[in-house]
């Protein structure tokens, strides 16, 4: 192996931004995690010691009042999206050394540190501020959790202190009838001890540290805009009842969750050291000589390029070599969103399509820069079928028939084309220069023009002919035998993109796929037989997946008894209604005779009813609860004269009752000697 100009390993540690807690992820984290998973996979390939920690953001008020909407504890609620969140993070092959969750003792420990040097060094003061109250809930309201008319331009439910209709900038407190968005309650004003940690004392560290070299110059400039306006004390405290660590010595105080959000990191680190017997120093220490980076989107640059290098400095930790920022991803060109129906789960799309088709997109449009990336999902598919199947596997697969039947699989122990050879060779350091500043669109196009290059000459060549040719068959073998290894150096240059993939190449190829230093040929060395080593993706898998998303959404909706968000969750009640309308309803005692879950929507079911004298068709958004052959038999209320509605996935023809929380507790009627069904409920 040539490791001659390969120079030292490297000690680096990489994090990506913790998501919060609260519910699934999209593809828009997983943007962010492929991003970095390439890069760490990129660096270990390349022989350095590169460990990725990540973990669940889980403390605040958002992930509080969920639980509390699902009845369990929030405890529970960061429990199951954990395991939810690791489960869709390993189907994309994110490759984390450690995943943690700030809700930890290892967090609670580096918060109460870090807060303790933060206070014992004069950053933390102290005074009293106005906020609004909600008297029923008996919270503080944060800005998002109120709403009322718009004083401007008058726009009713208008939330926290801007108009999304006049675009008018005000305080929550000058909002008309301003209500709590979580009980409807009026709030009032109240005040109560805040502490602030002192960040407009670290503007000069702040100013040399942005402009140190390790951030992006757009990033750079952000910072400096807001370093030049002046910075403001940061509130690092929240009151009760909030779920996070209480702040030592500050009864009722919480740490906001923003404060112990990055210190996540640590304790990810820390609990990975624990179990691998490292030394937390030796990475994180002052004086340590690794390399330290956090990947993050746009939108949360001033935690990480302000508030977090400020409190590392003050508590004596190694402050980040970089901060890599990347932009949004958005799905058609939109923005993702629920209404437009471009919001596409993680899992949603896993349930169609496979990990490494995302990730060689994303990768082929991601740079070093913060500009929005878009998924289009037509381009995606003749993207991937082209340059994956198309380009890249067809060289394998066109190559390698020669080599096994004029050859019993053994390549050619030369190169026939040495200036060929060399050229993907040269490649090889310029893609690594790519994916070293991520680059990655750019390494993905070094990449397909060395696999055009490779298909040309193969073409060029036209082993098909020569093979009819007696004289001919050592040229056959030389020819192919060089395209092979030009694969070889291809898929290896793509294994940080397509883990699984390299991985067939490797065995297909019976050698393994190193790049520490330039790449090797295999000379008179056996292969395998070739198997095929990824499908083309058909519209149609696009289409049935964007569709369920849609049909999900919509019975989040329609059909589930526990909406999705707080604020859904705690809507006033509805228009009262007479009893003339109440007597519309004709409900109906009806027995499911089957269930079925629907391909693709996570939360419904298809319920078979028999209501007596007819069987319905109903689609229920009660998943979560029940599996399938549980609920066979089981006997529930249905609204039996709701008009039909079409859904993605049929006719939808009534609805069925049940009440509850949500989650796992969704109650049925118990099968009873007097109801029949049918029978109407009075
Ligand atoms: N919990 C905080 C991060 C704490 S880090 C100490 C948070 N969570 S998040 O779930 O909202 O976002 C996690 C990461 O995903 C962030 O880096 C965010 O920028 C990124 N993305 C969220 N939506 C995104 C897109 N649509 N596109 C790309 N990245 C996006 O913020
Ligand atoms: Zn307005």
């Amino acid at each position: 192996m040539t490791t001659n100009n390969s120079p030292a390993p490297r000690n680096i540690l990489v994090t990506s931004a913790l998501p919060y807690a609260n519910g699934s992820l999209h593809l828009g984290h997983l943007l962010e995690a492929i991003q970095t998973d390439i890069w760490v996979r990129f660096q270990q390939l390349r022989g350095n010691d590169c460990l990725y920690v990540c973990a669940d953001d889980a403390h605040g008020t958002a992930i509080m009042l969920k639980a509390e909407q699902h009845g369990i504890t929030s405890e529970q609620l960061i429990a199951d999206v954990q395991a939810e969140h690791e489960k869709d993070y390993a189907d994309f092959l994110v490759g984390f050394d450690n995943f943690h969750s700030t809700h930890s003792e290892e967090n609670r420990h580096y918060s109460e540190l870090i807060y303790r040097h933060l206070k014992e060094k004069g950053q933390i003061a102290e005074r009293e501020i106005t906020q609004l109250y909600d008297p029923e809930k008996n919270l503080f309201l944060a800005d998002r959790y109120i709403k009322g008319t718009c004083p401007k331009c008058k726009s009713e439910d208008q939330y926290g202190d801007n108009c999304e209709v006049c675009g008018a900038t005000y305080s929550p407190a000058d909002l008309i009838n301003p209500t709590s968005a979580i009980s409807g309650a009026t709030p009032v004003e109240k005040a109560s001890t805040h502490y602030f940690f002192t960040l407009p004392n670290f503007t000069d560290m702040l100013k040399t540290w942005t402009r140190d070299g390790g951030l992006q110059a757009q990033v750079a400039n952000k910072l400096n805009e807001w370093l030049d306006a002046g910075l403001q004390e940061w509130d690092i405290s929240r009151d009760a009842p909030y779920f996070g660590f209480e702040i030592p010595g500050a009864p009722g105080k919480y740490f906001y969750v923003w404060l112990d959000a990055p210190i996540g990191y640590m304790a990810s680190f820390q609990n990975y050291c624990d179990k691998q017997a490292l030394n937390f120093d030796d990475y994180w220490g002052v004086e340590a000589k690794t390399e330290l980076y956090h990947f993050i989107g746009k939108d949360i640059i001033n935690f990480h390029g302000l508030f977090w290098p400020a409190m590392l400095e003050t508590a004596g930790f190694k402050k980040p070599d970089g901060v890599y920022v990347h932009g949004f991803l958005t799905v058609n060109g939109k923005k993702m969103s629920k209404s437009r129906g471009t919001f596409i789960t993680a899992r949603n799309y896993l349930s169609y399509l496979g990990a490494e088709y995302l990730r060689y997109y994303f990768a082929g449009k991601l740079t070093g820069g913060i500009d929005d990336i878009d998924l289009n999902l037509e381009d995606f598919v003749q993207r991937v079928n082209s340059d994956l199947v198309g380009k890249v596997i067809n060289i394998a697969s066109r190559s390698a028939k020669f080599i096994t039947k004029g050859n019993a699989g053994k390549l050619s122990d030369h190169i026939a084309d040495q200036a060929l050879w060399q050229k993907a060779v040269d490649a090889g350091h310029l893609i690594a220069d790519y994916y070293e500043t991520r680059e990655y669109s750019k390494a993905m196009r070094e990449i397909m023009l060395l696999a055009d290059a490779t298909n040309e000459y193969f073409d060029s060549q036209e082993p098909w002919k020569l093979a009819k040719q007696a004289d001919q068959q050592q040229t056959v073998i030389d020819v192919c035998s060089l395209c092979i290894n030009l694969f070889k150096a291809i898929i290896t240059y793509l294994r940080p993109v397509l883990p699984e993939t390299a991985d067939k190449a490797a065995a297909f190829l019976n050698a393994p796929l190193s790049w520490e230093g330039d790449i090797t040929p295999l000379l008179g060395h056996q292969i395998q037989t070739f198997k095929p080593m990824m499908k083309r993706i058909e519209m149609s898998q696009v289409t049935a997946m964007t569709e369920a998303q849609q049909a999900e959404i919509e019975a989040e909706q329609d059909n589930s008894p526990a909406k999705s968000t707080a604020q859904e969750n705690y809507e006033p009640l509805a228009d009262q209604i007479e009893y003339p309308d109440f007597a519309k309803l004709d409900l109906r005692i009806a027995k499911i005779i089957s269930a079925q879950s629907v391909k693709g929507a996570d939360k419904l079911l298809q319920l078979t009813l028999d209501i007596g004298f007819e069987k319905r068709q109903v689609f229920a958004g009660i998943k979560s609860a029940y599996s399938p052959e549980e609920l066979e038999g089981k006997y529930t209320v249905m609204v039996a004269n709701l008009a039909p509605r079409k859904m993605r996935f049929g006719v939808s023809e009534g609805m069925v009752l049940a009440a509850g929380p949500g989650g796992k507790d969704i109650w049925l009627l118990e099968p009873d000697q007097g109801a029949k069904p049918g029978m109407k409920v009075q």
